[in-house]
């Protein structure tokens, strides 16, 4: 089990504790946040599980792809801490990261 730390769009905090091996977009929605859309169920196609990552840590997370940065470039709000949580998979290296939930395009 690796633990995250979810932030709403309120910012209100939450710690869950989650299976390694399931995206972060899964472990987002599995535990109550229903602002994640994630319309296209974690196909990289939609956007719309748009999370943003302590920078801390950005390097210990999977690169992004061609794809992830097309559908990333498509969002108004993108930074450098942006990634889609579907394409991000929990794992021990990811123990204690930061998640913030990107405003809805
Ligand atoms: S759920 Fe659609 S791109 Fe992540």
């Amino acid at each position: 089990m690796t633990k995250l730390v979810i932030v709403d769009r309120s910012g209100n905090e939450k710690e869950i504790e989650v299976a390694d091996g399931v995206s972060v977009m899964e472990a987002i929605r599995d535990n109550g946040f229903d602002e994640l859309l994630a319309l296209c169920g974690g196909c990289c196609s939609c956007a719309t599980c748009h999370v943003y990552v302590d920078p801390a840590m950005a390097g210990s997370l999977p690169a992004i792809s061609p794809d992830e940065d097309d559908l990333l470039d498509s969002s108004d709000h993108r930074n450098e801490t942006s990634r889609l949580s579907c394409q991000v998979t929990v794992s021990p290296a990811l123990d204690g990261l930061r998640v913030t939930i990107a405003p809805e395009d």
